[in-house]
């Protein structure tokens, strides 16, 4: 019999329609389109606006174009991975809320919080099931409501994320197509430099913590940058190295979209003509678990059967690194 290796047959996508651009922003915080663009190539982001919906709504959406398009049955999926890092509610899984309400009434789902890193994480995950020969069908989503834990007072915050989901289906192939290798990594001195610090266990909800508005995501930009400009970077590159690639081996790069300046980093290490770079954080900014298979959703038609892609991400914690995966199918 033939290895099995776990391939993405199929991608799905969703974005609220609600576009926050750098213009509206400049209203909101004292900031300039001109900054924004020149420190983190973003020029827009989605919004979801409707208080009542959370990150399931998203993700909910994003699967339902996924079978839509693939034409599958949910009732075939065997397993939902909800990669987030904005769940609905503490406890009680999103994912499963998802995998019901998109009829994958056979499939048992589960949360992956890894930052974002989450999706990439999630692909590890999702293929290790495959690859195990235990299940057919893994639908892996990443959504996030970032605009749910975004202070939108805080400049140097608030104009980096977004809201938006994307969902990939991984399956067995046998022909070798699929993730053939992955660098993954953490590192809890990550763990002050971009967080929530409370509503868990460490610090549980009061009012002196909602008033200290500790709900809200804060981070310390500039070492977040550093250490993920550098841990993508040789994250990347010790991939290709483990794997023989040269950088003519590489057809696409797909980076996790948190900031241009590092995705361009992280191309140059791999000394990656810019053609290579998939990106679209001009448009959604950063949507944490939502980033890579957002870039799958809207590059699907250049990707072509056998092509060498590199997936990267970095996320707090710290988590990161890189996955290898050569694409399965030429879109229809
Ligand atoms: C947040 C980030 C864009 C800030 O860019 P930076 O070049 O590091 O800028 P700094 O934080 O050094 O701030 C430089 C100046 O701009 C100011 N500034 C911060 N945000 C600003 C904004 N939105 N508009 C205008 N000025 C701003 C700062 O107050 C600072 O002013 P000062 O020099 O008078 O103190 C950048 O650090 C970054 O992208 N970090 C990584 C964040 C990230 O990717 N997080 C998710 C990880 S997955």
């Amino acid at each position: 019999m033939n290895t099995i290796t776990a391939a993405i047959t199929a991608v799905g996508a969703y974005v609220p329609d609600f576009v926050l651009s750098n213009k509206v922003l400049e209203t909101m915080v004292d900031t300039n389109d001109e900054w924004i663009t020149t420190r983190t190539g973003i020029k827009e982001r989605r919004i979801l606006k409707d208080a009542d919906k959370g990150t399931s709504f998203l993700a909910i959406k994003a699967a339902q174009d996924l079978i839509a398009k693939a034409n599958i049955d949910p009732l075939e999926i065997d397993m939902v991975i909800m990669a987030t890092a904005t769940a609905d509610m503490p406890v009680a899984s999103t994912g499963v809320y998802v995998a019901t309400e998109i009829g994958a009434t056979n499939a048992f789902a589960y949360d992956l919080q890894a930052a974002c890193s989450s999706f990439l994480y999630g692909m590890s995950t999702a293929a290790a099931y495959v690859q195990s020969g235990r299940y057919k069908k893994v639908l892996l989503i990443g959504a996030d409501k970032m605009s749910s834990i975004v202070d939108y007072t805080d400049r140097a915050t608030c104009i980096i994320f977004g809201d938006g989901a994307g969902a990939v289906l991984f399956e067995p192939n046998y022909d070798g197509l699929g993730l053939q290798d992955e660098y993954l990594r953490s590192d809890g001195v990550g763990r002050d430099f971009l967080k929530i610090s409370a509503g868990g266990s460490l610090l549980p909800t009061t009012e002196e913590t909602v008033k200290n508005k500790q709900h809200n995501i804060i981070q310390d930009g500039k070492t977040v940058f550093k250490y993920a400009v550098t841990n993508m970077a040789d994250a990347s590159e010790l991939i290709l190295k483990r794997n023989n690639l040269t950088k003519d081996d590489v057809n696409w790069l797909v980076p996790h979209q948190a900031n241009k300046r590092i995705i361009d980093a992280t191309a140059g290490r791999m000394e990656l003509e810019e053609s290579k770079v998939l990106m679209n954080i001009e448009r959604y900014g950063n949507t944490t678990s939502a980033t890579l298979p957002l870039v799958l959703n809207d590059f699907e038609h250049l990707l072509k059967k056998g092509d060498n892609i590199i997936f990267a991400a970095f996320g707090g914690g710290f988590t990161w690194g890189s996955i290898y995966l050569k694409w399965a199918y030429d879109k229809k």
